[in-house]
């Protein structure tokens, strides 16, 4: 009863809060992964931890990722949302600036569903 209060709450609220992966449900990340499959993400990104072209999504949310510029950014909803935008304004240090952009092919909605996906990848 509890949780089912829960996901009513959130789903009034217009979507989880944008931090910690316990908020988001558990059919956004359903959604969000089938989003990735359907875009063909891991061509070039894992979420088991290993490289591919792109960095892996494991352990991705939360942490502190190094650009190629010398600057730290903390990832959060806003920094993955501009990760699949607009790739190349932020290049992870490592890796090749060979991201193509997402704009204007994923819904917003399916934006959040990927998010929340990758938020859960812990
Ligand atoms: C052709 C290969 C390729 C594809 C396809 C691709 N990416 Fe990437 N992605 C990269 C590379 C290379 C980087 C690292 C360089 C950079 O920061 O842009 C990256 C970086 C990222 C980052 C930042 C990772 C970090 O460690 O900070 C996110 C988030 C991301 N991609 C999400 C996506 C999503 C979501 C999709 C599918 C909708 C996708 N990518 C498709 C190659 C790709």
């Amino acid at each position: 009863m509890q949780r089912f209060l829960l996901v009513v709450a959130l789903a009034a609220c217009g979507g989880a809060p944008k931090s910690g992966a316990t908020s988001a449900t558990a059919d956004a990340i359903a959604r969000g992964r089938a989003v990735v499959d359907n875009k063909g993400c891991q061509v070039c990104h894992t979420v088991d931890g290993s490289q591919r072209v792109g960095p892996t999504w494991k352990g991705l949310w939360n942490s502190d990722v190094e650009l190629a510029d010398g600057k730290r950014l903390h990832v959060d909803a806003a920094y993955l949302r501009r990760s699949i935008i607009t790739p190349l304004a932020d290049i992870v240090v490592g890796f090749p600036p060979t991201m193509p952009s997402f704009e204007g092919q994923l819904k917003d909605s399916e934006l959040d569903d990927v998010i929340a996906y990758i938020q859960s990848l812990r």
